[in-house]
């Protein structure tokens, strides 16, 4: 064998062997940057090597940007879901019954935890990943390869071992507390709505169509059940520690249980114990050991009979409603927010919970001076969800939603089709000029150094802002006499304004506070447009037509551009020389992120020539190739490439990538 192609056959295992001891056995046994080290090797022997490729390689790993629907898979053997109890008298239920329907005086259970996420099935077939589809309906799945092999923890590649041929795994992909929190911090300020719970987290990120934004958000897997026809031993738990030999990430959260009493015990413990834990739960799962018992049982035509499931309680508190406010975000939205009596859920002090909206404290039916019930459950916002009203003052009255804005006044609108109530009056409105001023100045958006939110309050104060383009008026002399501004400060600020005006022209977009476009929007809007006076002057249709955009966000475009007042100010950031157009794409820095790839390139395309577009991909690394082969990577195609290319691409399974994502690919 060529000398470097064993080279990379002994760095995928190696890599392989790293990946399983950090993700899986959380015991890393080099450094990141020995890792990094490693990765780098293999790439660049990859790429030298294009006959060697192989998509279960840890170079895959990191997703691409292919957006293609999921095909759908029938499931070999069904998914069903679990029958559910709340209680342990339940439980001994259960098991009384499962010892009569087998007639054995004693079952052996195993206990287990019940993970709280969205249920995968993986096949492998000779050590190496073949397919993973979600549950679906139960019968038939969506393919969702793509997105799971980019979850670390989840062997591409199995080592040796006494694993079957083929066999099925089965398991929950959930997204860990602390990626969960990060993910929702992120979205709250792009101003995207937030996840409730890590669940409805983990399964949106799961059909996903991005598999580089999979990648990015820190999925986690944890199996639970083998399925395959030579599996190593007759019964569930020592199948499970297989599994767990195997490098898959199986619970060590397992326990036999031969009695009602410990299986009772281990309820308790873990009741309290599980909110130690870095993903959520939402319960324990109790399933008979031995396969051959399991059979015997066979399942109704929704759950397994040899196994069933105890929830847990979610945890509530009960409190006094001591009064609701109303609050005004930078958009105008007003959120009502709960203000209570503090009281203790799961270990924090709880003095404030969302209302979300209108609609809700209606549900609710919820009185001023109310006893209501707290529950923080998956969420982290606590929330308010029930009233008792039995200990309900007689005299008291409903809470009403506010009909004027609580911080300037004006009457409030609710938009149609939302639950929303929104203050119009965005040029008036004091916390909704001091919100734009303070997300405009913002990391993410124009990061200007030396301003925050406190300083943008003062300077409004001051009578220094009004609006952004204010920014570009202040001079060093109107802050020096300012409290906190002394030389240092003030030259800080003034040249923070100044470099801001290099920030690319899709930051700017974002900057702006258009209600809905994030981080996100701006930059496929950015993309699409060119530059603002495309933006500015582009129809409904035009607008609804660009990827991500959908009506309410096209009229929110249009409605902005439309206000006299934002015209004025954007005239205004215009002349204080801010980017208002996309950056030139002739500075596409040269790297190696197509190393490897084998493209070709049909149709015609609007952002670039075919012959730039060769170029780009030379820059990168890539290889520009005239015909599809077997060793094509990917077709860069726009929609009118040949009817011919697209039936040969889609006979050999090759993925179709439009320029932007594969401008977005090599960014
Ligand atoms: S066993 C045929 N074990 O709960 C029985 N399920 O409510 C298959 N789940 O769809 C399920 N942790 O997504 C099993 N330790 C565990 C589990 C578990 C979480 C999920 C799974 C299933 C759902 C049923």
């Amino acid at each position: 064998m060529n000398p470097e192609i064993a080279r990379i056959n002994e760095l995928r295992d190696e890599l392989n062997r790293h990946n399983y001891n950090y993700y899986v056995a959380n015991n890393p046994t080099i450094s990141d940057f020995e890792f990094d080290a490693l990765m780098k090797e293999l790439q660049t022997l990859e790429a030298k090597h294009p006959e060697a490729f192989d998509p279960l390689s840890p170079t895959q790993r990191v997703g691409s940007d292919i957006t293609k629907g999921f095909t759908q898979v029938r499931h070999e053997k069904q998914m069903l879901s679990l029958s559910n109890t709340y209680s342990v008298a339940e439980v001994d239920d259960f098991i009384n019954r499962t010892r009569q329907a087998l007639q054995v005086p004693d079952v052996t259970l195993v206990g287990e935890m019940k993970f709280d996420g969205t249920s995968i099935s993986i096949t492998y077939e000779n050590g190496r990943l073949v397919r993973a589809v979600t549950r679906g309906d139960g019968t038939v799945g969506d393919d969702v390869t793509e997105n799971v092999k980019t979850i670390r923890s989840i062997p591409l590649q199995l080592p040796k071992g006494d694993w079957p041929e083929k066999f099925e795994v089965r398991g929950e992909i959930v997204l860990p507390w602390d990626a969960f929190d990060r993910l929702n911090k992120e979205r709250e300020f792009n101003e995207e709505p937030l996840f409730a719970n890590p669940r409805n987290a983990a399964s949106g990120t799961l059909k996903m169509q991005n598999p580089a934004e999979v990648a990015r958000r820190g999925l986690d897997a944890w199996f639970y059940y083998l399925l395959g026809d030579n599996l190593p031993a007759d019964n569930h738990f020592d199948n499970m520690a297989a599994a767990r030999r195997w490098g898959f990430k199986v619970s060590k959260i397992m326990k036999r249980l031969h009695s009602i009493k410990e299986v009772d015990d281990f309820i308790s413990y873990w009741d309290t114990e599980r909110k130690t834990l870095p993903v959520a739960t939402d319960g324990l799962v109790f399933k008979v050991d031995s396969l051959r018992q399991q059979l015997n049982l066979g399942a109704t035509a929704k759950s397994p009979r040899w196994a069933i499931a105890y929830k847990f309680q979610a945890e509530r508190a009960l409190t006094r409603l001591k009064s609701v406010s109303f609050e005004v975000g930078r958009t105008g939205v007003i959120t009502p927010v709960a203000n209570l009596e503090p009281v203790l859920l799961s270990g924090t002090i709880v003095k404030r919970a969302s209302l979300h909206n209108e609609d809700i404290i209606r549900q609710l039916d919820i009185h001023d001076d109310d006893m209501v019930y707290v529950e923080k459950g998956g969420e982290i916002i606590p929330k308010i969800t029930g009233v008792d009203t039995d200990s309900r003052n007689m005299f008291s009255t409903p809470v009403t939603f506010v009909s004027h804005c609580p911080a300037c006044g004006t009457p409030l609108l609710r938009i149609e089709g939302e639950a929303a109530w929104v203050c119009p009056n965005k040029y008036g409105c004091p916390p909704q000029i001091a919100g734009r001023i303070a997300h405009f100045v913002s990391r993410k958006a124009m990061n200007i150094d030396g301003i925050g939110e406190e300083t943008v309050d003062q300077l409004i104060a001051a009578g220094l802002l009004k609006n952004i383009a204010d920014l570009y008026d202040l001079k060093a002399d109107q802050l020096m006499g300012l409290e906190r501004f002394a030389v240092k400060s003030t030259i800080k600020l003034i040249e923070g304004i100044k470099d801001s005006k290099n920030i690319p022209f899709e930051r700017v977009l974002f900057a702006l506070s258009i209600p809905g476009i994030g981080e996100i929007s701006a930059k496929k809007l950015a993309r699409a447009v060119k530059n603002i006076d495309n933006l500015i002057s582009m129809p409904l249709e035009q607008l609804t037509a660009i990827e991500d955009i959908g009506s309410g966000l096209a009229a929110n475009i249009k409605e902005y551009f439309d206000d006299e007042n934002n015209k004025a100010i954007i005239e205004r950031l215009r002349s204080a020389g801010l980017q208002f157009e996309i950056a030139q794409d002739t500075n596409i820095e040269t790297s190696d992120k197509l190393a490897g790839k084998t493209i070709v390139i049909s149709g015609t395309f609007s952002l670039h020539s075919r012959d730039e577009y060769k170029a780009i991909i030379e820059q990168n690394g890539g290889k520009n190739a005239g015909s599809i082969s077997k060793k094509t990577s990917f077709i860069l195609a726009s929609e009118n490439m040949g009817p011919a290319k697209a039936e040969k691409a889609n006979l050999l399974g090759i993925p179709l990538i439009s320029e932007d994502d594969f401008l977005q690919m090599i960014q």
